[in-house]
């Protein structure tokens, strides 16, 4: 029987998110679900119960119908006890749980024999995870909507005009952490027409920061920064001094800074001082994204917009919930990906599979018997920790230097094959062999190719690869004018057509594909 998605309204104190939208209603309801909502739930987001209602969902009157009626919950903010409490015993509750900060709350929900799924838990390493990466959705609406913010205390323009009235120069914006949140904020910032800088302690991230028209800023201090996963660590003596200094030069010269500065599990890097503040134009501005774990601005009062030294500092903690119905639409996108991902049958039945990795990382209660935290997915296998950062991911060779256990295995595979071809080459007819070797070559070619990419770049060479299969233009070639040599017949009028017409469609093929290719390549680029 298809199982009911509750969406109750959320009750944090100032969050006006809600975990499912009206177009995202219609999707479950396709895919075999029920879906209930609480009245009012979408309110704040602009999401009214009439759009629930038309996209299909059932509109329930308070939030203990509402738990009690649900199979599985969608929520946003972590649940309160009170909210457990209205849960029914043997639940599913998906959304955001951070199980390390919330130890009791894990109790609580064990306790009702829940199956819990903490977005926050995905691997994000996982290519296939991005579509229901609710972490990266979310910072990069708070990352845009931070220089919004900025923009509204500043007194002057993003970009540079040259009017009647006078020159204008462009506003320059220095961005502290190119993480996800910090490469939204520098994308904005660019597109207003400023000058934009970042600075991040993971060199890779260089690229990604011109690419989106912004200028890195390096300390000159070598040390990688780089903790694995994407992550940063906490870094040297010596570096933070470096950084401190250069730090120092910006925040004279810029109008604008945003920080995002992010060690998973550790306070925020204190990287903006007070003498820092002090040193800044009258009437610039300071987004501290990181107010919530302590700031990355000494002077910051989380949830706060305060003025000091002349210097507005914003240290809004809902900067999701200041673009509510944008955060919610892709939250509730995210949470719509991994629904289709656990249901797989299209009936309206989930199924928690642990064999998956992306899932096995999410499930952090299972029928109430804690599986968090879940062991480290097998793919993709990272980057060493401190090589030196490589930009467009490097082709690595599979098997190449393995054990001398796997070398025997692969001898051994190669002698097998080799006597296979030997047998295949003495008894098969001359006709088939011609076939045979340029089929052998091809898977040859095929694996050296598709193994050998780094998973990230599967999809440019799904598109090449398209483009290159259009290679079965040379048959249609041989139609229109058959080589007179190998003495083929001239081909009727109407073949000669259908060559041209096959060619033409191919190169649509060809063409288009390499154009596609290109365009994906040029976001690995620059
Ligand atoms: P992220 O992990 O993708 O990015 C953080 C970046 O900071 C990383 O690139 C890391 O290398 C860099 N970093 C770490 N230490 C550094 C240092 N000492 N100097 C320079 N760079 C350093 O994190 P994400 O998702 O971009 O989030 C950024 C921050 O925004 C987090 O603190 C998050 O909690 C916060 N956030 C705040 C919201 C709000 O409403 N205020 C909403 C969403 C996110």
């Amino acid at each position: 029987m298809a199982l009911m998605i509750g969406i109750p309204r959320e009750t944090a104190a100032g969050e006006k998110r809600v975990a499912t939208v009206p177009e995202v209603v219609e999707k479950l309801v396709k895919l075999g679900f029920k879906v209930a909502v609480e009245s009012g739930a979408g309110e704040a987001a602009n999401c009214s119960d009439e759009a629930y209602r038309a996209a299909g969902a059932e509109i329930i009157n308070g939030a203990a119908a509402l738990w009690s009626a649900s199979d599985i919950v969608f929520k946003v903010a972590v649940p309160t006890s009170a909210e457990v409490e209205l849960m029914r015993e043997g639940g599913v509750l998906i959304g955001f749980v951070w199980p390390a900060q919330n130890p009791e709350l894990m109790k609580q929900l064990a306790a009702k024999k829940a199956t819990v799924l903490a977005i926050d838990a995905l691997p994000r390493m996982l290519s296939r995870a991005q579509k229901m990466d609710a972490l990266t959705s979310q910072a990069g609406v708070a990352g845009y909507r931070a220089v919004i913010e900025a923009a509204n205390v500043f007194g002057r323009f993003f970009n540079g005009q040259i009017t009647a009235a006078g020159k204008v120069p462009p506003a320059k914006v220095f961005i502290a952490g190119a993480g996800v949140a910090g490469l939204a904020a520098i994308g904005t910032a660019a597109g207003l027409g400023a000058i934009v800088r970042a600075n991040d302690t993971r060199a890779e991230v260089a690229d990604q920061v011109k690419s989106l028209g912004g200028e890195f800023v390096k300390v000159e201090y070598e040390e990688e920064g780089g903790g694995g996963g994407g992550y940063a660590k906490v870094m040297s003596e010596g570096f933070q001094q470096a950084q401190r200094e250069m730090y120092a030069k910006q925040a004279r010269e810029v109008d604008i800074i945003i920080t995002t500065a992010l060690i998973p599990g550790k306070p925020a890097p204190r990287l903006i001082t007070a003498e820092m503040v002090q040193s800044m134009k009258p009437g610039s501005v300071i987004v501290d994204m990181a107010a919530e774990r302590g700031g990355n601005c000494e002077l910051t009062e989380p949830g706060q917009a305060v003025v000091k030294h002349g210097v507005t500092i914003v240290g809004y903690t809902d900067l999701n919930s200041r673009l509510a119905k944008q955060s919610s639409s892709l939250y509730a996108t995210n949470l719509f990906r991994l629904t289709e991902e656990l249901c797989k049958t299209k009936d309206g039945i989930i199924d928690v599979n642990m064999e998956d990795d992306a899932i096995r990382g999410l499930t952090v209660i299972k029928n109430g018997e804690v599986t968090w935290p879940a062991p480290a997915p097998k793919l993709p296998a990272a980057k060493p920790a401190a090589a030196k950062p490589v930009v467009a991911p490097a082709a690595h060779g599979h098997g190449t230097g393995g054990a001398p256990a796997s070398a025997g295995k692969t001898a051994a595979i190669f002698g097998v094959a080799a006597l296979l071809f030997l047998l295949v080459g003495a008894y098969a007819p001359a006709a088939f062999l011609g076939h045979f070797t340029v089929f052998v070559l091809a898977c040859f070619v095929g694996y050296m190719v598709v193994w050998n990419v780094t998973p990230a770049l599967h999809t440019p060479l799904m598109s090449v690869t398209n483009a290159i299969s259009s290679i079965i233009a040379i048959g249609a070639l041989v139609q229109i004018a058959p080589p007179l040599e190998l003495g083929l017949d001239r081909p009727d009028e109407w073949i000669r057509w259908l060559a041209v017409a096959g060619i033409a469609l191919t190169a649509v093929n060809m063409f288009g594909g390499f154009a596609v290719t290109r365009r994906m390549l040029s976001m690995f680029r620059k």
